[in-house]
């Protein structure tokens, strides 16, 4: 009898992670995710439970702290003995630069150094399942960052779109490099963009003009989240997950991303600069 599937999902609780969640939960996966508010995590269990009974469970983690990445990590290794699929997607964009108590900018916090930490805490889960996935949502705004490595936490200068693409050239940066790591271990990373999508992202941590002009650009050009989640879906099933690595797909097909995507020096760069920083949070 063939066991059944689990993954992993940051941010289920609303948008494309939530209809994620739902459609691996309709394919018969035991679905474990995050959220930030116990609520609606606990609405999000039941409504899995009753697609399929699997055990399926949330955690609340506020994903700017180093912290509690750290400890939802833990978490998992306890609920779980292995992860077939880890999906990094809990994401945003903060108008205004916040620093955390842990001295990190938050946008930069909440969309690479939490899943850096994170995802690494659960290799030995994947390990245990491999062959075995991780699915890292990225974005299209990628080909507009401009990474200045000297202000990667934007003391000099904040400017939240242009800190939100850098972030999600650093996914890519971070998927390839976890591909190059461990694929010799059964586990493959690929990155993608999920389109346009009318989820509340562009609502959150942001004023009035900010909400106005994401109504906006997303009535006329944006998808459903249910249509959202077809990529990260694609990637967490479909043989091309687990055939290929270190990729860059939209659409469910492959795409060729930034030319700075590509560079495995700065991708190099990145990992350990991360390290470094994770070191001085838990030091
Ligand atoms: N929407 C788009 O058009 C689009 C396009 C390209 C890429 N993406 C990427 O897709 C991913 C999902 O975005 P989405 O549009 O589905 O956004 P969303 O609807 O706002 O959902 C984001 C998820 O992450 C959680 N989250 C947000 N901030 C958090 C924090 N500080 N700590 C812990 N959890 C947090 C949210 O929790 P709550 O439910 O409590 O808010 C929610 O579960 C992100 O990585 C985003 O960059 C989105």
């Amino acid at each position: 009898m063939s066991r059944t599937k689990t993954v992993f999902i940051t941010g289920a609780t609303s948008g494309i992670g939530l209809h994620t969640a739902i459609q691996l939960a309709q394919k018969g996966f035991r679905v474990l995710f995050t959220g930030r508010d116990i609520q609606k995590i606990e609405a999000v269990r039941r409504q899995l439970e009753n697609i399929t009974p699997a055990g399926h469970v949330g955690y609340p983690a506020e994903l700017t702290s180093m912290r509690e990445a750290s400890q939802v990590a833990d978490a998992v290794r306890q609920d779980a003995k292995h992860l077939d699929v880890l999906i990094s997607n809990a994401g945003g964009v903060y108008q205004k630069r916040v620093v955390t108590e842990e001295g990190l900018e938050a946008t930069f916090a909440l969309n690479h150094l939490a899943p850096f930490v994170l995802i690494r805490r659960c290799i030995p889960l994947l390990e245990a399942a491999a062959p075995a996935r991780i699915v890292v949502v990225s974005s299209h705004s990628h080909y507009s960052a401009r990474v200045d490595w000297s202000d990667l936490q934007c003391e000099k200068k904040y400017q939240p779109l242009l800190q939100y693409a850098n972030t999600k050239l650093m996914n890519i940066w971070f998927s390839k490099v976890l591909d190059e790591r461990f694929a010799g271990k059964g586990i493959r990373s690929n990155a993608l963009h999920p389109g346009v999508v009318r989820t509340g992202i562009g609502y959150k941590n942001t004023n009035l003009l900010g909400r106005a002009g994401w109504w906006l650009f997303t009535r006329i050009k944006g998808i459903e989240p249910e249509a959202g989640a077809t990529t990260s879906v694609f990637l967490a099933t479909e043989p091309q997950g687990i055939e290929v690595g270190g990729k860059y797909f939209s659409n469910c097909r492959e795409k060729q991303p930034s030319p700075a995507a590509l560079d495995g020096v700065q991708a190099e760069k990145l990992w350990e600069i991360s390290e470094h920083l994770e070191n001085k949070v838990f030091q």
